[in-house]
């Protein structure tokens, strides 16, 4: 079959006779093509089942040009609209499993209707398929008594597992884990890539958004543009980033942990930032820079907690401006740049060397400038490279003026370097996916 497996042309789609006549869908203009997976997101009531449901044959086009596998099915008769959802595997919200037969009879179902299976194949095909989306403990028990992300799994067991020419699918990791989630999407995923099957899905789960080779964007029943849709994504990911880490006070948090947990969270926002990444090339610079800043602010006031500190500032290496950017435990406002080479910490950022200094303003290297925008008085310091895995200084942290008036000893400093090792790694990553997005964007 050459054309487009989906061909849609000025469709129009109404609801209700009458006075109560409401339009829903208005002018939609798009093609599908073999083996394509397109992802329809847009907000509740914005008409995404509608348009699947008319895309599914499930009922009839009213204006416009519906074509579906080959028949036009604005006008099409009761038959060919069977004909054309028998090519098709539907994933929808409400499972339409048959409640009393068990999970396989419900999988089996799905198959007898392609008319493409023997009686012996059907049973083995059946129980596969449910195999491999994690339900081989299950297959012998009635829908009824199954949980909702079960039934879930099977209803998609059984749209797979005929592989259908098209599958359309509503929000089908939704009573998902994350994990299962994934399964189920990388298979539908290597369905289309392997034997061509289209596949039409609503999600709004931005942890799938990645296998999409296109995103439409419904909004109020109409197709929105490119960038509407990139936008509508980018905030949609960026207020769940953002929702994510405002429940909770970070400083609280930050405070309560010990020096596991704490390297816990740092894994935790480094995996994040990771995920988002991964999850679609549709991200915003500035939710990694956010994810970097609140990495810094947080090792920062960890620092002065775990070694009785008064102040931790960490600095980034800037190579390519020959400056260090400097980030301090309190919410210092604004961005402090110091030349690299210049201060302590330009010192250690151009040797490599630790540096332990008991009088700061006897020591000839200490630049009091920043003291003075800060308006601090340093004493004592304790300042240590980070390195990147290829032992590269990419940062420099820094200890000020022990609370209890005792310069820093010998033990702070191997102890900081044992817990900076670790730190390095997780500050690069969130570092390097910040910079690699910036440019991106740029
Ligand atoms: N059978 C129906 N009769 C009348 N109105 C309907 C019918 N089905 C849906 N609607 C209305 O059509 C609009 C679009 O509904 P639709 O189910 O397509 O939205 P959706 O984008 O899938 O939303 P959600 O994300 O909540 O599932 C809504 O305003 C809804 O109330
Ligand atoms: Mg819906």
């Amino acid at each position: 079959m050459g054309e487009a497996p989906v061909r849609v042309r000025n469709l129009n789609h109404y609801y209700g006779r009458g006075a109560l006549r409401k339009q829903i869908l208005f002018d939609i203009d798009t093609d599908i093509d073999r083996g394509e997976i397109v992802i329809v997101t847009g907000p509740s009531g914005s008409g995404k089942t509608t348009l699947l449901t008319l895309v599914g044959a499930l009922r009839s086009a009213q204006e416009g040009s519906l074509q579906v596998l080959g028949r036009e099915l604005n006008g099409a008769t009761g038959s060919v609209l069977e004909e054309v959802r028998r090519h098709i595997g539907f994933i929808f919200q409400q499972h339409n499993l048959i409640a009393s037969l068990s999970a396989t009879e419900n999988v089996e179902l799905g198959l007898k209707v392609t008319r493409r299976y023997r009686r012996s194949a059907l049973r083995r095909t059946a129980r596969d398929m449910l195999a491999a989306v994690g339900l081989e403990e299950r297959m012998d028990y009635r829908a009824e008594a199954l949980s909702g992300g079960q039934r879930q799994r099977v209803a998609i067991a059984r749209a797979l597992a005929a592989e259908p020419m098209m599958v359309l699918a509503d929000e089908p990791t939704a009573s998902l884990d994350s994990t299962s989630g994934r399964e189920v999407v990388d298979r539908m995923q290597a369905l289309a890539r392997e034997q061509g099957t289209t596949i039409l899905m609503v999600t709004h789960d931005n942890r799938v958004l990645d296998i999409a080779d296109r995103i439409i964007h419904l909004e109020d029943g109409r197709l929105a543009g490119f960038t509407d849709s990139v936008l509508a994504n980018t905030q949609h990911m960026m207020s769940l980033v953002a929702m994510t880490h405002q429940k909770q006070d970070l400083r609280k948090v930050v405070d309560g942990l010990d020096e596991t947990g704490f390297r816990n969270l740092l894994k935790q926002l480094d995996d994040e930032a990771q995920r988002v990444i991964q999850a679609t090339a549709l991200a915003n610079d500035a939710v990694f820079h956010s994810l970097l800043e609140q990495g810094l602010q947080a090792a920062t006031r960890k620092l002065t907690q775990l070694f009785d500190a008064e102040r931790a500032s960490l600095f980034l290496v800037e190579p390519e401006r020959g400056t260090l950017l400097l980030r301090v435990s309190d919410n210092v406002e604004g961005e402090i740049r110091i030349p690299i080479g210049t201060g302590i910490a330009g010192a250690v950022a151009a040797t490599g060397e630790p540096v332990r200094v008991d009088d700061a303003y006897a020591d000839a290297r200490f630049n009091p400038e920043v003291d003075k925008l800060l308006g601090f008085r340093t004493r004592s310091i304790l300042c240590l490279p980070i390195r990147d895995r290829h032992r590269q200084v990419f940062a420099v942290a820094q200890l000020l003026n022990r609370r209890s008036g005792e310069p820093f000893a010998a033990e702070d400093e191997t102890r900081l370097a044992g817990f900076l090792d670790s730190l390095g790694v997780v500050l690069e990553s969130l570092q390097a996916s910040a910079a690699s997005v910036g440019e991106e964007m740029a």
